[in-house]
């Protein structure tokens, strides 16, 4: 990574910490299709008016998505795919390519069930970060796919086709769950050293009534396991709540783009609020950010038990910038 991206990605994280809004942001979640080979009984795709069509959506088509991505590349340091299956969107090796090669993002990240790392190696090489999620929830729905989906990481991990800190783990936790449910996992995780990145389930609004059960499982998992198993941002794990919004959502340090290619405002949780097509060339992302902003600010009252909170945004890495930093560094060595 070049230096001088490395010192505008530290001034956005120092930036964002301090509550001030980033020159970039952070990262951007890239709603790729809806499609699905597994149908989850949580899954929010089913459940939220945001997705009315369900898991019928197959994505942008490839040059379409180009532009997506061209627009972004000045307005993001990061691009994390989320779906439906990512690892399903008809092009995705070739999207990636196009996006390392012509375009300036510093990582590209995916979301994924995990079932087609090794039938489609092409993707997973293009990918800087691939969150598999691991799910009990979805475990005790499909026990022999999430089984082998483990043991496949395990060993493309020990043939280094999957590289070290390429893979970890999005584990989504319920209500009723407790350390006892998920510790088998958890030592499987930490005795081949991935990380958790652990998020709560939410209801079909995007939102969560308490945070309290939450948070007893994370106090719990980190005084067994420690800090370093965790991806999510050490300040706040075991510490969240409704009232933290205010101090930790600026929502121009994560952006979202749905999956017919609409710039949102704020975030996902208000698919309506779309401020046009990044399908258009040359969209300008900045000014129709400012205009939306001077209308309107967030967060506020209609964050009311916002269940993503930005806390939970997979830009976590980057607001931990000694690590951020460190690693790049390494990189370059
Ligand atoms: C919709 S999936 C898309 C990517 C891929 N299909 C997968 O399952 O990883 C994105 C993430 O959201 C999680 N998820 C699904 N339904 C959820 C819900 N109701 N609340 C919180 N997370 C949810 C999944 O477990 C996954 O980690
Ligand atoms: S694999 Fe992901 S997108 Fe598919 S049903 Fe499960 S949570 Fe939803
Ligand atoms: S709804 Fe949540 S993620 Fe969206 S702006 Fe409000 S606090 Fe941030």
């Amino acid at each position: 990574m070049k230096s001088s991206v490395l010192a505008s990605i530290a001034l956005d994280v120092v930036r964002v910490q301090m509550g001030l809004a980033p020159q970039k942001a952070l990262q951007t979640t890239v709603h790729l299709n809806t499609h699905c080979n597994l149908r989850c009984s949580y899954c929010f795709i089913a459940a939220n008016p945001n997705y009315p069509t369900g898991y019928k959506e197959a994505g942008l088509p490839l040059e379409k998505m180009k532009t997506v991505l061209k627009n972004l590349s000045p307005a993001t340091h990061n691009v994390i795919f989320t779906g439906g299956e990512t690892f399903l969107y008809k092009g995705f090796a070739d999207l990636l390519e196009y996006a390392r090669t012509e375009l300036s993002f510093n990582s590209l990240s995916a979301i994924s069930n995990g079932m087609f790392l090794e039938s489609k190696p092409e993707i997973l090489r293009g990918l800087d970060h691939v969150a598999v999620s691991y799910d009990l929830m979805r475990h005790a729905q499909y026990p022999d796919i999430l089984d082998r989906v483990l043991s496949t990481i395990i060993r493309l991990r020990k043939d280094a086709i999957i590289k070290e800190d390429q893979i970890y783990f999005n584990c989504t936790i319920n209500g009723h769950e407790t350390l006892s449910h998920w510790s088998d996992f958890f030592d499987l995780a930490a005795n081949h050293g991935f990380k958790i990145f652990v998020q709560p389930v939410r209801d079909g609004f995007g939102n969560l009534e308490s945070w309290d059960a939450f948070n007893r499982v994370v106090r719990d998992i980190r005084k067994r396991y420690g800090l370093g198993m965790f991806v999510n941002c050490k300040t706040y794990l075991g510490e969240y709540d409704h009232q933290l919004t205010k101090q930790v959502c600026h929502p121009r340090a994560r952006m979202y783009v749905d999956v017919w290619g609409n710039l949102v405002y704020p975030c996902e949780r208000f698919a309506e609020n779309n401020l046009g097509s990044l399908t258009e060339p040359d969209f300008p992302i900045a000014s129709k950010w400012a205009e939306a902003e001077a209308r309107e600010k967030f967060p506020s009252s209609k964050c009311e038990k916002c269940a993503y909170n930005c806390i939970f945004g997979n830009s976590i890495p980057y607001r931990r910038p000694v690590q951020t930093l460190v690693t790049a560094i390494a990189a370059r060595l």
